[in-house]
């Protein structure tokens, strides 16, 4: 009977509420199915779905800016009326004020997905992505996202903008700081360790945050290195080189996608409705939602591709891209473009859908405030992960064996990056604080200042100084020091989105500074911080040693300074391939081997004689002047030990398609520390129906030795691993002779025979 009587209440009450303000259930009493968390996600979209109207709908699909001020108020009124879907760049302070606004303020009670860029930690700041990449090590990079999303997540946000998982080959394009570097396997890896640390297993737990796979896609190849510029990838490429990482990103379950600002082959990224249909939803089954770049729909109109804004909200939501960012182009014009039948319900229908159901999986319904406690901040096991991750990036260029540097010493420190607490944090680092970094000058004070006697002169205040008395003063400290530490780079600015440079050597007078410091015959260790591999060809010849941090984030300085006192052995590896000068890149092992490989015994530049006869100089692919290769290649780094790999061995000689390859090496560290070096095993397939590359990197392992110590490391490739779109556009692995090697960089020799049957 009351049962009866209870329906009866419900379903008035249902009645009146869909008429008036629904909000969400109060008391944990669920009214509706979509309230009710016992229901399947399927069955809460639906429900909500059919209770939303167009205006609502439309909302969804906005994402805002936080507004400050008076438009603080404006955007309460319209989040309130059911208007706005998504916030991002939201002040902390007001996070669940604006999601009361929602939740408790508007008909349906739909919370808001707050949005932010945590790039490379939250409050602790991690080495930029860049960094991560030179660890090789997925799981500590997993660790750090799950530290970021921890972080984050106690201040309201539940989607971050990461990871960017754009092949980057070109070091003038700025953003290549915040990518993986220019490999498409370690990017792949990179990327789904991020997502797995940001996203979880469990996406309810209220740490969890969605993560988003950007920038979606072809945005790293742009033209020339200048940010937003065109891009002209062949379809083979972008399936091979640039799609991969996005692929796995969607096996990995990402839940969002970010479109791109760059034109591909004149075709907008966020309005290209092959790959963001075609591919991302109907060829992979991607089933979240994908957001606009900021105001990248609205650039249409800029790029020539839409005659205005309305036009660009049709073909951009058309195309593919659900939510809307910032320019709100999407509320302006969606229901006349309905009207107009250019657009359809039922794609509005399906967009409204895939968001909420990211909302729903959050969790969000039932915990739409932030309640975490905020002593995560900087916690001694996130600086912890913070300060391994830097150890870990730590690239060890050159050592003529000074490093690691004896105690009971003068030191001089300096350089405009010794001490640069903001700079060191790299780009993107909205919520960093810079009293909290540790810079190398901190760290010497503080952990080797027992041990060292310490001067410290910063010789250029900042990267692009040019004031020739404080080298002067540097120069005149050196003379009471045994050994110089130089820290140069470039400042955070520098590197990042829109700052791409066309000239990759160091910027101000940092080259003047290593000169006059190595004109003081004085050992000379430099360290280089920097958002790109730069031109630092002149440096690291005039240096005794070069260490390559790209910048390291909060505890940086404490990582660095234990390396070059050998308290830890270094192990990063170079995730893309270091120009020789600016005109030498792009520059990526896995090139092409083109009809006229060098052969490394070609005529340069200063070599040739006068008048010397046309093709006297040997006609392969190489400059006259850098010769073929980078200065240093991609893969590499050294430690204080030294590896030897040896007894290559395959199981078989002939593989079936289905097969498994399985690969061993005896690896040595013959040096004299114990030290780690990151196993590489490249393969060559030697001739296609299309070209392949000279080498790709197929497996990575970690492996630790302590002096005169051996081991065997062990890599399993399964052939479909060798797959590749042939000259018919088909995918797969064709027969033929094919070649591995296994060593510490992408230089090692590819000795081992085996064929596919
Ligand atoms: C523009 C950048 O391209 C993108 O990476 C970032 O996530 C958005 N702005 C939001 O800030």
């Amino acid at each position: 009977m009351w049962k009866l009587k209870k329906s009866k209440y419900l379903l008035t009450l249902a009645l009146i509420a869909s008429m008036a303000n629904i909000g969400l259930p109060k008391n944990n009493v669920a009214v509706f199915p979509y309230q009710n968390s016992s229901q399947s996600i399927n069955t809460r979209v639906e429900d909500l779905l059919s209770r939303m109207t167009l205006e609502e709908k439309i909302g969804q699909l906005n994402q805002q800016s936080g507004w400050r001020g008076d438009n603080m108020l404006k955007q309460i009124s319209q989040i309130k009326s059911g208007q706005v879907g998504s916030l991002l760049n939201v002040d902390p302070k007001d996070v669940n004020n604006l999601q009361k606004a929602a939740v408790e303020g508007s008909r349906l009670g739909i919370p808001l997905l707050i949005a932010r860029d945590v790039i490379h930690g939250y409050r602790t700041i991690f080495p930029i992505p860049l960094g991560m990449a030179a660890t090789f090590d997925t799981i500590l990079v997993e660790k750090s996202a799950r530290i970021a999303a921890i972080e984050a997540a106690s201040d309201g946000i539940r989607w971050t903008f990461s990871p960017m998982v754009d092949i980057s080959r070109n070091a003038h394009w700025g953003r290549i700081a915040e990518s993986f570097g220019e490999d498409v396997y370690l990017s792949r890896k990179m990327g789904r360790a991020m997502i797995r640390g940001y996203q979880t297993d469990t996406l309810s737990n209220p740490t969890s945050i969605a993560a988003c796979a950007k920038h979606f896609v072809g945005y790293g190849a742009t033209e020339d290195g200048k940010d937003y510029n065109s891009t002209y990838i062949p379809e083979r490429q972008m399936r091979e080189i640039y799609l991969p990482p996005f692929k796995d990103a969607c096996d990995a379950g990402v839940l969002t996608y970010m479109s791109a600002f760059n034109d591909n082959d004149g075709i907008p990224a966020s309005g290209n409705r092959y790959l963001l249909t075609d591919v991302l939803r109907k060829e992979w089954g991607f089933d979240g939602f994908v957001v606009s770049d900021w105001g990248s729909i609205g650039e249409m109109v800029n790029h020539g591709f839409c005659k205005d804004s309305k036009s660009a909200a049709e073909q951009g939501f058309n195309a593919g891209v659900d939510m809307e960012m910032v320019s709100g182009l999407y509320s302006k014009h969606i229901e006349e473009l309905l009207k107009e039948g250019k657009i359809k319900i039922e794609d509005v229908d399906n967009s409204v859908r895939s968001i909420l159901k990211v909302k729903f999986l959050l969790g969000l319904f039932e915990n739409p405030y932030t309640e975490l406690p905020k002593n995560v901040f900087y916690s001694k096991d996130h600086l912890t992960t913070a300060y391994e991750m830097a150890l870990k990036s730590a690239i060890l260029l050159k050592n003529d064996g000074i490093l690691p540097l004896k105690k009971d010493i003068t030191i001089l420190i300096t350089g405009p990056m010794a001490n640069a607490a903001h700079d060191q944090l790299g780009t993107w680092t909205l919520d960093g604080e810079k009293n909290h970094t540790i810079t190398l000058l901190d760290a010497f004070r503080k952990q080797w200042g027992k041990d060292l006697n310490i001067i410290y002169e910063p010789g250029l205040t900042y990267s692009r100084s040019k004031s020739k008395e404080s080298i002067n003063n540097a120069v005149k400290a050196a003379s009471k020091a045994d050994v110089i530490i130089s820290v140069i780079g470039e400042e955070a600015i520098l590197s990042g989105e829109a700052h791409s440079l066309a000239t990759l050597n160091l910027v101000g007078y940092q080259t003047e500074l290593i000169d006059a410091l190595s004109a003081t015959g004085k050992p000379l260790v430099t360290v280089v911080m920097a958002g790109r591999p730069l031109a630092i060809s002149k440096e690291v010849e005039k240096s005794d040693a070069v260490i390559y941090s790209f910048h390291p984030g909060t505890m940086g300085g404490a990582a660095l300074s234990d390396i070059i006192m050998g308290k830890e052995s270094p192990c990063g590896k170079t995730p893309v391939s270091f120009p020789k000068s600016s005109g030498q890149t792009p520059i990526y092992y896995s090139c092409k081997n083109t009809g006229r490989p060098a052969s490394g015994s070609e005529t340069l530049l200063y070599d040739i004689e006068l008048e010397a006869g046309q093709t006297s100089l040997g006609c392969t692919n190489f400059w006259l002047d850098d010769g073929f290769g980078p200065l240093y290649p991609f893969g590499y780094g050294l430690s204080y030990g030294n590896f030897e790999y040896y007894d290559i061995k395959t199981d078989s000689h002939k593989y079936k398609k289905d097969d498994v390859i399985r690969v061993s090496a005896r690896v040595k560290n013959t040096g004299k520390y114990k030290a780690t070096d990151i196993a590489q095993l490249y393969i060559r397939d030697n001739y296609g129906s299309v070209t392949r590359p000279v080498k790709e990197l197929k497996g990575i392992c970690r492996v630790t030795l302590s002096p005169g110590e051996s081991t065997t490391v062990n890599f399993e490739i399964p052939v479909s691993e060798l797959a590749f779109y042939g000259v018919d556009m088909k995918y797969g692995v064709e027969a033929g002779k094919h070649m591995l090697g296994i060593g510490s960089d992408s230089t090692t020799p590819l000795n081992v025979d085996f064929e596919i049957e």
